[in-house]
């Protein structure tokens, strides 16, 4: 083994580590015709998730949101957005068409991590001690009529059974939490007894995940939206389906005609995806083996760690580190994708931001600039597989709106609502996911589609949704 530890020590190891990145690339390799058969993909489990509950790996669920804003919406309302490391409580004054968002007051408080594998009364005693402490805030311009009591939106970023606008019950936890106690409890249920608890009278008007918040806070500012996506933490989609094109609702048939749906396609998966022994591995060791597998190859979650895995690789096949394996890059989730983000964008000649990258998060010094530059490839492949794959999707869904082609040279705009820091912060990923939609819809095609940031949709959507779920019906009938 010395021996040849040694003789890596040569070329060898040069060619050795970029046969490891080679193999990479090639095995991430999303060209036009692979996207094209994922969005297909895509289109075919949105009708089988349609079809029947369990139908497809798309969970496709019915959010019971069967309206979306207006403008009419008025009143004092509450928010609450639990779905990453932060969670995010919104205070919100509605003016109705004429005033909009008079006013609106948030606070962001961030999780501990141990709240989010350890029980479910410990996690919602401290959202809700902390919604109670952001009410205790209420000033002059902004505060609940006397003797009315409070209402809220709920934003619940994960897969929900929901039973009505306001309750459901959680399917499986998802995103790095893990409480196996929560998992088949009425997530407003747990919510209202730990307000209770914590002495805070207020009411859930609507539980809505995030990509329902983003559609409904993204409509209220465009009507042309017609599905919501979220590149953040985690990735999911929703967007508004024709009622009598779900077969599995056997419910009354909603005046607008419409149902909105939150499709989970996180969870998506399909023999199209270039997945490689990294994405295998790190799905086993992940909480939720099997799962998400979408979502591990897309979000903002995961792709700092498949980074890291491959380049483990490189270390301790390659010793592209030296002999020894740096003892940090043993460790998972130490990479984020803010760090790889940081590392992708170096415009440095030199790639100084790389080497402090390295230093400061692996502990790794004096690397060559040869060495930094097969590291910035390797965020490259990484970020654009999980934009291009995020395209794909979205294409997916306008296919199955039937907008995915012109018909008769109409002109019908059709907007995406997108959130989420992978969006927002990752220019890269951004600009690679909306150029490949490009291609794939063709310009003629592509030209009506608009790709909006709706920066905080979903917080007021979940605010406009209880707005118009209020049980003081002068919010609803004005
Ligand atoms: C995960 C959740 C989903 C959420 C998405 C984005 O995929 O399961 O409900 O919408 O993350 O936050």
């Amino acid at each position: 083994a010395l021996v040849v530890r040694h003789r890596m020590k040569s070329s060898g190891k040069w060619s050795r580590a970029m046969a490891i990145l080679k193999e990479f690339e090639e095995k991430c390799g999303t060209p036009i015709p692979k996207l094209k058969q994922v969005a297909d993909a895509m289109t075919v489990e949105m009708h089988a998730g349609l079809a029947s509950e369990g139908g497809s790996k798309l969970k496709m669920i019915i959010s019971y949101v069967d309206n979306l804003p207006t403008g009419d919406e008025k009143g004092l309302f509450y928010a609450l957005d639990l779905g990453g490391t932060n969670f995010r409580v919104l205070r919100v004054l509605l003016g109705g068409k004429e005033s909009r968002v008079v006013k609106k007051e948030y606070e962001e408080v961030s999780i501990p991590p141990h709240l989010m594998t350890e029980s479910s009364d410990a996690l919602f005693d401290y959202i809700a001690s902390a919604l109670a402490k952001f009410v205790a805030t209420e000033g002059e311009g902004l505060h609940a009529s006397p003797g009315r009591q409070r209402e809220l939106g709920f934003t619940f970023s994960f897969p929900v059974r929901q039973t009505s606008i306001s309750s459901g019950t959680l399917i499986k936890w998802t995103k790095g939490f893990s409480i196996d106690e929560t998992v088949g409890q009425d997530v407003v249920g747990e919510l209202t007894k730990a307000m209770e608890r914590v002495g805070l009278d207020m009411r859930v008007a609507a539980l809505v995940n995030d990509t329902i918040g983003t559609l409904a806070g993204g409509r209220y500012n465009n009507p042309d939206v017609v599905a919501a996506v979220i590149l953040g933490t985690g990735t999911n989609a929703a967007y508004v389906e024709r009622a009598h094109a779900i077969p599995k609702w056997h419910g009354l048939l909603p005046k607008s005609g419409d149902m909105v749906i939150n499709m989970e396609w996180g969870n998506f998966r399909s023999s199209h995806l270039p997945l490689t022994e990294y994405d295998h591995a790190l799905d086993a060791e992940s909480l939720n083996p099997g799962e998400q597998i979408f979502e591990k190859m897309i979000s903002g979650m995961y792709l700092g760690e498949v980074v890291r895995r491959v380049l483990l690789k490189m270390a301790e096949e390659a010793a592209i580190f030296g002999d020894d394996v740096p003892p940090k890059l043993k460790i998972p989730f130490i990479l984020r994708t803010p760090h790889m983000s940081a590392i992708h964008h170096d415009t440095s000649p030199d790639l100084k931001v790389v080497g402090t990258k390295l230093k400061d998060i692996l502990e790794i010094s004096n690397t060559s600039l040869k060495m930094r530059r097969v590291i910035v490839e390797l965020c490259d492949i990484v970020a654009t597989r999980g934009a291009r794959l995020s395209a794909a999707g979205i294409v997916g869904i306008l296919k199955k709106l039937g907008r995915d082609t012109v018909k008769d040279g109409e002109k019908q705009k059709s907007v995406v609502a997108l959130d989420g820091g992978l969006y927002e912060h990752y220019t890269k990923f951004r600009t690679c996911m909306e150029g490949t939609l490009g291609e794939l819809l063709g310009e003629e095609v592509f030209e009506n589609i608009v790709i909006e940031l709706s920066n905080d949709g979903s917080g007021i959507g979940a605010a406009l949704l209880a707005a118009s779920h209020s049980q003081y019906l002068e919010n609803i009938f004005m």
